[in-house]
């Protein structure tokens, strides 16, 4: 199956373990010109765009777009953005018509759908993404796909926790001011404040310790933050409760009609249940829609429990398959509608 093997060939780009293209990187440049190779084999018209992103475009209907991201997460998983952009390629070549898109650097911010939103397009009359699931929910369902309702809000931050450095030898514990230490409590206060916002989600992914002496007391500690929520007034209230500065923000948002629509009626034409919900995740979907397109997303199910950016990722060559079968006819709907 093409598409294993192309996702095969991506996911070594960067060594192991797990896919690690982050954007910007040699490895990511790497995905683009091995993606752009794939588009020339599709007889495509290949462009770069100013800010990197990867277009590759049939004669017919070329505002109908379709793709995804090709940077990773360290130590990612196998399928997260890769399969939305070699699902695209497979996609575009079987209908013959619209754009494949990989966007830069959708890990650290939709880099890319941000920038060609900002420069003000062009912006497709149209967009779809084929992405994993990242979550349980298809799995426990007992289903292959599942069409995406919209996006949860996300904020990112950072806490700074101040102490004092000291002689990790001669300071006796009692006249420490371990920064360390109180970071470890913020740690577990912003989880128990997460937990209170129903749907809200709170993630400290990254410490930076300073000085960073193993026989230095802890004078500074900065803490990432990623906070998420279904709505607007629960994404404020959990930063207000943490209480952080939001230097990076996407609002929650629905995603459009014609395109959900359309992947909607292509699941159904398939004799397969609807399921309709929202993602957890962030895609530059959720970027192109805040922005005005109609963009709709199809899941695929997530194995192994839906783990996602890790090594574990996993969905079957079955299910990605028959992903394939429902983008390329919701491409053709699309294509085919005034
Ligand atoms: O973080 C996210 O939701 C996405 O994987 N960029
Ligand atoms: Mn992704
Ligand atoms: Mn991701």
């Amino acid at each position: 199956m093409r598409i294993l093997e192309r996702l095969e060939r991506l996911y070594a780009i960067g060594g192991g373990p797990g896919a690690n293209r982050p954007h910007p990187s040699a490895a990511e440049d790497e995905a683009h010109e091995l993606a752009a190779r794939w588009l020339e084999e599709a007889g495509l018209e290949v462009e770069v765009d100013p800010d990197g992103n990867l277009i590759g475009r049939a004669d017919e209907s070329p505002d109908v777009w379709v793709g995804s991201h090709l940077d990773s997460v360290p130590a990612g998983g196998r399928f997260d953005g890769a399969l939305g952009v070699v699902a695209a390629i497979e996609a575009v070549e079987r209908a013959g018509r619209g754009s494949v898109v990989a966007f830069r650097g959708e890990e650290v911010g939709c880099v890319g759908s941000r920038a060609l939103v900002a420069r003000g397009g062009p912006l497709p009359r149209a967009f779809l993404e084929l992405h994993v699931e990242q979550g349980p929910v298809l799995a426990e369902a007992g289903l292959p796909l599942g069409v995406v309702t919209g996006i949860v809000g996300y904020a990112h931050g950072e806490l700074v926790v101040e102490g004092r450095a000291g002689h990790a030898g001669t300071t006796p514990m009692d006249g420490r001011d371990d920064a360390l230490v109180k970071a470890a409590s913020e740690i577990l206060r912003i989880r128990d404040v997460a937990v209170t916002v129903e749907g809200g989600v709170a993630t400290v992914g990254r410490i930076e310790v300073e000085p960073g002496g193993v026989n230095v007391i802890p004078s500074r500690v900065r803490l990432s933050l990623d906070v998420r929520a279904p709505d607007t007034a629960r994404l404020d209230a959990l930063i207000e409760a943490i209480g952080f500065e939001a230097t990076q923000r996407s609002e929650p948002v629905e995603l459009g009609t014609g395109a959900r629509a359309a992947v909607r009626g292509v699941v159904e034409e398939h004799g397969l249940e609807v399921v309709e919900l929202p993602s957890g995740a962030g895609h530059d979907a959720g970027i192109l829609a805040a922005a005005g397109v109609d963009a709709g997303m199809l899941f695929v199910r997530s194995l192994n429990g839906g783990i996602s950016h890790s090594p574990d990722e996993l969905s079957s060559p079955e299910d990605i398959e028959l992903a394939v079968e429902v983008l390329t006819a919701a491409l053709r709907c699309l294509a085919m509608s005034p």
